[in-house]
């Protein structure tokens, strides 16, 4: 399995957003994961595609997409840029899923799902087959810094029971309250892509914590 890093930009110094990417891509990271809110999904408004515009032609990080807005139709082709490998979308905030996920497929962008705290697997079901990515929240979404939700190892043990029984080649990302101390049980039940936000840029050298992630990756390979 691959196992990855993708550092939360959210949590970011966005006055110096371009040294930031520099140090967590210096620690090693594999990719970036990009936090879109739109103040209707969720009560935040954050990154837009002006941003990965301008990190575009700086970094060869692969950008990691998290679409917490409605209606995501709308703007999914704005995210594609060249270095854009996922884009995921909320369970919660499509009507079409299905069309969704086919229309992030058709532009040559891997295709992710979120689920939030309060969502079923069962959501999953149907959709599992169609996907490269899901993103289990153990946050409710709209912040960094918020501690994770215990029940959420359930869910990524189940999920991964879900994946290997359908044969089906999917990455389970986790989002919300990661840190180097709970990185391995994350992995352990499940998981094989960590986000991981104010654990690393609050941190006083968020190259050194970068790399701790990445030690602890590693150990799982
Ligand atoms: C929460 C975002 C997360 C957030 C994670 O709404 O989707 O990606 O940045 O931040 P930490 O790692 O601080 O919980
Ligand atoms: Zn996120």
């Amino acid at each position: 399995m691959d196992y990855r890093l993708s550092p939360s930009l959210l949590s970011a110094d966005f006055g110096q957003l371009y040294e930031d990417v520099r140090k967590v891509e210096e620690g090693g990271a594999d990719m970036l994961h990009i936090d879109v809110m739109d103040g209707h999904f969720v009560p935040n408004i954050t990154i837009g595609p002006v941003i990965l515009q301008g990190l575009e032609g700086k970094t060869k990080m692969p950008f990691d997409v998290h679409l917490m807005i409605e209606d995501p139709d709308r703007y999914i082709d704005k995210f594609v840029f060249e270095n854009t490998e996922y884009i995921s979308v909320h369970q919660e905030a499509c009507t079409h899923l299905h069309r969704t996920v086919q229309y992030i497929r058709s532009l040559g962008v891997k295709a992710g799902v979120a689920i939030n705290p309060a969502t079923s697997l069962r959501t999953l079901d149907e959709i599992l087959e169609y996907i490269d990515m899901v993103i289990i929240m153990t946050v409710n979404p709209g912040f960094g810094g918020q501690s994770f939700i215990e029940s959420g190892l359930r869910k990524i043990y189940e999920l991964r029971e879900m994946i290997e029984k359908g044969g089906y080649k999917v990455d389970i990302e986790v989002d919300g309250g990661v840190k180097p101390a709970n990185a391995r049980k994350v992995l352990a039940s499940g998981a094989n892509v960590l986000v991981a936000g104010s654990a690393i840029f609050s941190a006083e050298d968020p190259v050194k914590e970068t790399k701790k992630f990445m030690d602890i990756l590693k150990g799982m390979k």
